[in-house]
């Protein structure tokens, strides 16, 4: 089978196509045939060896979806010919987060999805609902996640709520979706007008150009009329900002750092509005089965920038890397 690993090259790491043997589910295991995967600003960090994990030899990426092909001893309740997704940590089944299953994670602790077949964990996949395309498919296990567990499951997001959203990448586009499918108000932020546009297509109410407005978190609490957002998914680093501008008894899910995270935080007023910070790192299996009911339930459709074919896998960390996508960047496989 064709898999992509990453060799150091220079500062970082490259793709380089390999051919391995085809893997053998061992007791407990399936093998999974690859049709889609799709990228994270996650696996821009792994190539470039900031991810604090063996990076040399590491097929990388997390999110796949495919199709059962085999299945090893003693596997209950899938079979060949299920359609599947796998889970980003193959060890984190339901309960609490433990750090050992950071070990776990695909495309960081053990060999990731950019390849033709995985070998996965009975425990690690999801069964994927008939309306999803492989493509589809392939957005849910981090980003889809990752915007749902720091919504609903710890966000318990109430229908009427506003929800500041940073940026239109894959975990705050999903975001927006499940908002808007839950009766939420969102206020979406972007570098882009053109991009913005997009988001109120997609329902967002208010939006605002981060870069034509730096102090945007005034803009929210004008838009809120001085009242504030009850949820934000904090994916910038900005949440000096986000504490300025959210509403008392409000909710922040600390996801990323993409504008770098460093900086004097003020935390007076996480104390003063009685808020709530939580820490985000994806979700365990359990969440991404109430989710994927969710998803059903509303025949909801990821949203996809663009599909790159298997032996372009280079070009789609390019374009997730511009900046330029709204949304998913997939692999098809
Ligand atoms: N903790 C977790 O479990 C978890 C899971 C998934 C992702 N993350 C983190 O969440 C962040 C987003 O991940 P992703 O995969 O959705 O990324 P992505 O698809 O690459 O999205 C990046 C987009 O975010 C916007 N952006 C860039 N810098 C920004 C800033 N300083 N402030 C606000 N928005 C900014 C830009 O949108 P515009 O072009 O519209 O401006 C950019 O296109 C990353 O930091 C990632 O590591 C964490």
């Amino acid at each position: 089978m064709k898999c992509y690993e990453l060799t150091k090259a220079g500062e970082e790491f490259a793709l380089q196509l390999r051919e391995r043997p085809q893997p053998e589910p061992g007791p407990g295991q399936v093998r999974v045939r690859v049709h889609a995967c799709s990228l994270n600003y996650r696996d821009l960090l792994v190539r470039q060896g900031r991810y604090g994990r063996r990076t040399e030899g590491l097929v990388p990426l997390s999110d796949g979806a495919g199709e059962i092909e085999a299945v090893g001893a003693g596997v209950q309740g899938l079979q060949p010919g299920d359609r599947v997704a796998g889970c980003f940590f193959q060890g984190w089944s339901q309960g609490p987060f433990n750090a050992a299953f950071q070990d776990t994670a695909l495309g960081g602790g053990r060999d990731g999805v950019l390849t033709e077949q995985v070998i996965l964990e009975e425990h690690g996949v999801v069964c994927l609902p008939a309306h999803l395309s492989w493509a589809e498919g392939a957005c849910l296990p981090c980003a889809g996640l990752t915007a749902w567990n720091a919504l609903v499951t710890r966000g318990a997001l109430q229908r009427g709520a506003t929800v500041l959203l940073q940026g239109t990448g894959g975990v705050s586009i999903f975001a927006l979706q499940l908002a808007v499918a839950l009766g939420a108000q969102v206020i979406l932020l972007s570098s882009s007008d053109a991009k913005l546009g997009r988001g109120r297509a997609l329902g967002a109410a208010q939006t605002i150009n981060y870069h034509t407005f730096p102090d945007w978190e005034q803009e929210v609490w004008k838009l809120t009329e001085k009242r504030g957002v009850d949820h934000v998914v904090e994916v910038g680093g900005n949440l000096d900002k986000s504490l300025k501008c959210l509403a008392a008894g409000g909710h922040i899910a600390q996801v990323g750092v993409l504008g770098g995270g460093s900086g004097a935080i003020n935390l007076f007023p996480l104390a003063m509005k009685n808020a709530r910070l939580d820490g985000i790192y994806v979700g365990s299996r359990a969440d991404f089965e109430v989710m994927k009911d969710f998803l059903n339930k509303q025949q909801l459709h990821p949203v996809i920038d663009h599909i790159f074919p298997f032996d372009q896998a280079a070009e789609a960390y390019e374009h997730l890397a511009s900046g330029g996508h709204f949304g998913k960047v997939v692999i098809e496989v």
